[in-house]
């Protein structure tokens, strides 16, 4: 297992659609454990997405005290209610935090490492992490959501780092 360089602006991986995992083979395997020790490399990591480290797949883990250890292979959002306002920032864009919206709940079906199909139900943190790290497999970033750039502040450690 290795610690991974995080990719950040402006590498095009980031603004690229992340293909679907065909098959959980021992590449996709070393892919997550290498992801899950990335993300639990620093406190100040919450989750990550493949494009993240430079790997255009659909897969995401979250590593939050309310979540632990959660991976997703081709995770996909079915429904997501109500709207919040969110400070949020992202690995892939240091040094910034911003304001946007987010839903308040969203409900979510993927594969976990084995395989399995999985469904998790999330709001607060946990559900504000799903929607960034799904949003990273489609090529979006959070400051694509800001709806001014007074929204997007320049200061470090505020906001959680997805
Ligand atoms: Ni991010």
């Amino acid at each position: 297992m290795a610690v991974l360089p995080i990719i950040t602006l402006p590498d095009p991986v980031l603004k690229q659609k992340a293909k679907r995992v065909k098959t959980i083979d021992g590449s996709i395997q070393k892919l997550i454990a290498n992801m899950l020790e990335t993300v639990r490399a620093d406190p100040g990591r919450a989750a990550l997405a493949a494009p993240q480290v430079g790997t255009s797949l659909r897969v995401i883990v979250i590593d939050i005290p309310e979540a632990e250890n959660i991976v997703l292979i081709n995770p996909e959002i079915v429904k997501r209610s109500g709207e919040r306002l969110v400070t949020e920032g992202c690995l892939s864009v240091p040094g910034y935090y911003g304001e946007i919206k987010r839903s308040e709940q969203v409900t979510v079906k993927g594969r976990d490492a084995s395989g399995k199909e999985i469904r998790i139900k999330a709001e607060e943190l946990l559900a504000q992490a799903l929607e960034h790290e799904i949003d990273h497999l489609n090529g979006v970033l959070y400051i694509d959501h800001l709806e001014s750039q007074d929204q997007l502040h320049k200061v470090e450690d505020e906001a959680p780092q997805l």
